[in-house]
């Protein structure tokens, strides 16, 4: 039977995505493979993490010691920018996969699109697919000019775009793409990485729906089709960030959140040769 964390879309190769995974950005990894322990033993069955985020052992640790068979979890990682190219990445995804000590990775995806690279970058995930070492592939901060262009290259749809998205940055234009599109949005730092004290709005909603501000903003998500990968490294947290599925925001009240859009970044944010352009720490 499915529960909240296990229910989930069905992405455009057939892959089923739980709605809630557990984000584990900036976790060293004794620190992520507890995390990862804790959020599988309490229910999740997603997680993402990145080779960039240096703790692939850590999360792989705690996959092993979680007990749970290999076959409920989807895991995600990401290629970095500096591993980008067709050769490089085909490495990149066998270290990634030695790091985390997996036989197959569930959804792999272009961390960022590095102008000079991340054509080839997605023609060795399309290879890497088609032998039936990753269960999916995707892209992570695409725009729709990037998307077009891997599309009109291969044929083949991202399943996903991983994308900075909560009420201060919803993306409307994207998502229409990747909706007529069948590409399903992911929001990273659904929660503004813990920064939504100064929104007074989202206290009124949480008030009112007698929710949490983290619930309030998830259920949003939820409810706009957008799958979320919150981090914590706290177990209360975890359990609050999935108690989303048992109340439903009205229709007005997701109009006054989607009305909070400011365009604003609380991640960096990278040019297309991958520099820096907006650190944000
Ligand atoms: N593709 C990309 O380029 C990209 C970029 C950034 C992130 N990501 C992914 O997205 C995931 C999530 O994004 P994020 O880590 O940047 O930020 P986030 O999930 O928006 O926020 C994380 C922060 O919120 C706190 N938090 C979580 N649940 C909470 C709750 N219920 N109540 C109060 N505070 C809560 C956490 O603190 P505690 O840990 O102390 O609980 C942490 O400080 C990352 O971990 C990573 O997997 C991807």
């Amino acid at each position: 039977m499915k529960n909240a964390y296990t229910m989930g879309t069905t992405l455009n190769n057939g892959v089923h995505l739980p709605w809630l995974g557990l984000g584990v950005y900036k976790m060293p990894k004794a620190e992520a493979a507890k995390a990862v322990r804790t959020a599988l033993q309490n229910g999740y069955r997603a997680i993402d993490t990145a080779s960039f985020y240096g703790n692939e052992e850590g999360v792989g640790e705690g996959i092993q010691s979680s007990g749970i068979p290999r076959d409920e979890i989807v895991l995600t990682t990401k290629i970095w920018n500096t591993d980008q190219g067709y050769d490089q990445t085909l490495h990149a995804f066998d270290e990634s996969r030695k790091r985390l000590g997996l036989q197959y990775i569930d959804l792999y995806l272009v961390h960022w699109p590095i102008k000079a690279t991340f054509r080839e970058t997605w023609r060795a995930l399309v290879h890497l697919y088609r032998l039936g070492f990753v269960r999916a592939i995707g892209v992570s901060n695409f725009q729709i000019e990037d998307l077009e262009a891997v599309i009109q290259d291969t044929g083949v749809v991202p399943v996903i775009n991983q994308v900075e998205h909560h009420p201060l940055l919803n993306n409307q234009a994207l998502h229409f793409y990747a909706n007529v599109h069948n590409i399903r949005i992911v929001a990273w730092s659904p929660l503004l990485r813990g920064q939504y004290t100064g929104l007074p709005t989202l206290y009124k909603l949480a008030q009112k729906y007698q929710r949490t501000v983290p619930q309030i903003i998830l259920r949003w998500d939820l409810q706009n089709g957008v799958v979320v990968i919150p981090k914590t490294t706290h177990k209360e947290r975890m359990i609050e960030n999935a108690q989303i599925f048992d109340f439903t925001l009205e229709p007005k009240d997701m109009q006054v959140i989607d009305n909070l859009n400011q365009d604003r970044h609380f991640g960096s944010v990278l040019d297309s040769d991958g520099r820096t352009l907006v650190r944000i720490p």
